[in-house]
């Protein structure tokens, strides 16, 4: 049987979680570790997912792709789905977002893409075909939890009968982010599994980088804008690492999204700590366009101690960060927190890998920037064209 097979990286974030979905810059890395997505017309009439029937509400990202990719209504037969990696779940290494521009893709590519001449009125369907052009990410409607057609019929563009573009699939994820995170969610993790490399998020565009788009969400502490960019043209080094070191504590996103809410809405002046992150990235960004990876790891650890004050370490994460320390450029959470995982930049893999597993992490190394989203397989035909 025909099947398409799409996959993309996790990220790692090296400064400013949680400091970016308020506006402020960040940078993370694309890791080697990777979700594949394989998908085909489905043998028995339901979605099924793994060989089982997909439960849309366990998989809100996988069922909002559906809503507005391969709509029922539409007549859009049901898949079989099949997802497989090495990115651990809910553990801040961005598996949600590496598996919504993965399934975008996937789906993309299964549907063929047929799309009509811009400028055209009666082009009004759900959105086909819009890319980089599109700053507005205008995904998350409040009251229904989906794509305002309206707003994207005014948007979308014609941007080739073949391709799927990153910047689309980067869209597409950040929105399913948006839906999941309750419209609070940067397009971090989104683009940084799309586009592979090192992802710089800043308020403002940047020197020395290379401009991608920018991107705004109107979320619930009002709109936030943010440029991003890729750090492509400085040469990686090839002599530092990233060990990552997992505690195997649960953490979903969306909570520890709300709880930063929440301790900013309680207790307004914390906002000085968001800012302050919001400084430390913008210093860690100027550290790697130098090429400084001292600076670069000493600024991470200094981001840890701001991670900290806002609430979001958790003592399971400080053990391990505590025992890379000594090994290590630099050190500290990455993604959400409150569990998850911690990173640690260093020249010393081996080292600093053995002391998180002895202080009971289990670890993965990368290196600094990964390839973005690929098409690994794709049939001749497409599975499903809108009449
Ligand atoms: C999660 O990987 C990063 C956060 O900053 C949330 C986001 O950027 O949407 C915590």
């Amino acid at each position: 049987m025909t099947s398409i097979t799409t996959s993309a990286p996790g990220k790692c974030i090296l400064f400013g979680e949680h400091a970016v979905v308020y506006g402020h810059p960040a940078v993370a890395v694309a890791i080697d570790q990777r979700i594949s997505v394989r998908i085909q017309p489905s043998p028995s009439g339901i979605w099924l997912l793994d060989g089982s029937e997909l439960n849309m509400q366990r998989n809100p990202h996988i069922a909002a792709l559906i809503n507005k990719l391969w709509p029922k209504e539409s007549g859009a037969p049901p898949l079989s789905i099949h997802i497989e990696g090495n990115i651990p779940r809910a553990a801040g290494l961005g598996s949600s977002a590496a598996l919504s521009v993965a399934f975008a893709g996937a789906l993309r590519l299964a549907r063929g893409r047929l799309m009509r001449e811009a400028g055209s009125n009666d082009r009004v369907h759900w959105a086909e075909g819009f890319g980089s052009t599109i700053s507005l990410t205008s995904a998350y409607d409040n009251k229904t939890g989906i794509f305002p057609d309206q707003t994207l019929a005014e948007l979308f563009h014609l941007t080739g009968p073949e391709s799927v573009d990153e910047d689309e699939n980067a869209i597409l994820a950040h929105s399913v982010e948006a839906i999941a995170q309750k419209g609070r969610a940067s397009p971090m993790d989104s683009s940084t599994c799309s586009h592979g490399g090192i992802i710089v998020i800043s308020d403002q565009q940047e020197h020395k980088l290379d401009y991608l788009y920018h991107r705004e969400l109107t979320t619930p502490s009002g709109t936030v804008r943010w440029h991003i960019h890729q750090l492509a043209s400085i040469a990686q080094p090839d002599d530092v690492y990233l060990v990552i070191g997992n505690t195997g504590v649960n953490a979903p996103t969306a909570k520890q999204v709300a709880k930063v809410a929440k301790m900013l809405q309680d207790n307004p002046t914390k906002i000085e700590e968001i800012e302050t992150i919001g400084k430390i990235a913008r210093r860690g960004i100027e550290a790697l366009k130098r090429a400084d990876y001292a600076a670069v790891g000493r600024t991470m650890s200094e981001n840890q101690l701001m991670l900290k004050s806002i609430g979001v370490s958790s003592p399971e994460l400080d053990v391990l960060i505590r025992a890379a320390t000594p090994s290590s450029l630099g050190v500290k959470l990455t993604g959400a927190g409150g569990g998850g995982c911690m990173v640690a930049l260093t020249k010393n893999p081996r080292a600093t890998s053995d002391a998180i597993e002895l202080a009971g992490g289990r670890t993965l190394i990368s290196k600094l920037g990964s390839p973005g989203m690929s098409i690994d397989s794709l049939p001749n035909s497409t599975f499903w064209q809108k009449s």
